[in-house]
């Protein structure tokens, strides 16, 4: 018997194993593509996926401070954080296509999974790289605040593509270059040639969600820019600060008077 897509992607976001949720949303986007799967919405999607039992999930301010940028035990902790956001984006581009395909199209819903599968190979280099490192995801804890934009966000499409692709997702466009330049200034070859692959993919995944933001704004009779700048200003909590990676976000569909000045 077919399978919905939201039936594979509630199984998906339900999946604990770090592994197995990998290689569930990778299976889901390629099934999705040969056309295995009905554009059919049966089952809602949960309102916390499955996690882990490690790493324990702390609140931003009991997280341990990260230590000198150039020991090995700095490193193992830039790299683990990076794993669980990178985690935590898989589940982020899976409810993303399971809650609101429904009302969206199959080209979000396509658009979305093919997300989930590049989060999890993010994901899945970033463990092996931790690995190489001696040290692995779930070995140290880890913030707990990612999900909440999720979480807050889950009645309303609009308020959730303004929020995680063009405010968080844009944020990694901003950080990752400086990182990245760390890393390499370290002589982490193999780290830099993971975070390189990950900026290029996230532009796309940023462009992704600025697309399907502006064909909701138009559905809703709305003005893009102050219809973004209202849904921010209500669910963002943080600042949205330079500095700006203004040529990686103008490739994402971003242009500078959408995010300069917002505050
Ligand atoms: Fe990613
Ligand atoms: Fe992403």
């Amino acid at each position: 018997m077919r399978q919905s897509v939201a039936q594979a992607i509630r199984g998906a976001l339900l999946e604990r194993d770090p592994r197995a949720k990998t290689m569930a949303a990778r299976r889901i986007a390629r099934d999705w593509r040969l056309g295995r799967l009905d554009f059919a919405f049966d089952l809602e999607m949960p309102d916390v996926p499955g996690r882990p039992d490690a790493p324990e999930l702390l609140p931003p301010n009991r997280m341990p401070k990260r230590g000198k940028g150039g020991s090995q035990r700095g490193r193992i902790a830039l790299w683990h954080s990076i794993a669980h956001i990178e985690f935590v984006a898989i589940d982020l581009a899976l409810d993303m296509a399971g809650r609101f395909g429904a009302e969206m199209s199959e080209a979000f819903v396509g658009d979305f999974l093919s997300v989930a599968a590049d989060e999890a190979m993010h994901f899945a280099l970033i463990d092996r790289h931790l690995r190489s490192l001696g040290s692995h995801y779930g070995a140290l804890p880890a913030h707990h605040g990612l999900w909440e934009a999720a979480y807050d966000t889950r009645h309303d499409v609009a308020a959730r593509l303004a929020v995680v692709p063009m405010v968080l997702e844009a944020r990694a466009l901003d950080v990752t270059p400086a990182t990245l330049e760390r890393v390499r200034a370290a002589g982490d070859e193999r780290g830099a040639a993971i975070l390189k692959r990950i900026l290029d993919d996230e532009i796309r995944h940023v462009r992704f969600g600025a697309n399907h933001f502006a064909a909701v704004a138009e559905r809703l009779n709305a003005e893009r820019d102050s219809l973004w700048k209202l849904l921010v200003s209500r669910h963002f909590r943080g600042a949205i600060r330079p500095p700006f990676n203004d040529s990686a976000r103008l490739a994402a569909g971003l242009s500078r008077d959408l995010y300069h000045g917002v505050a």
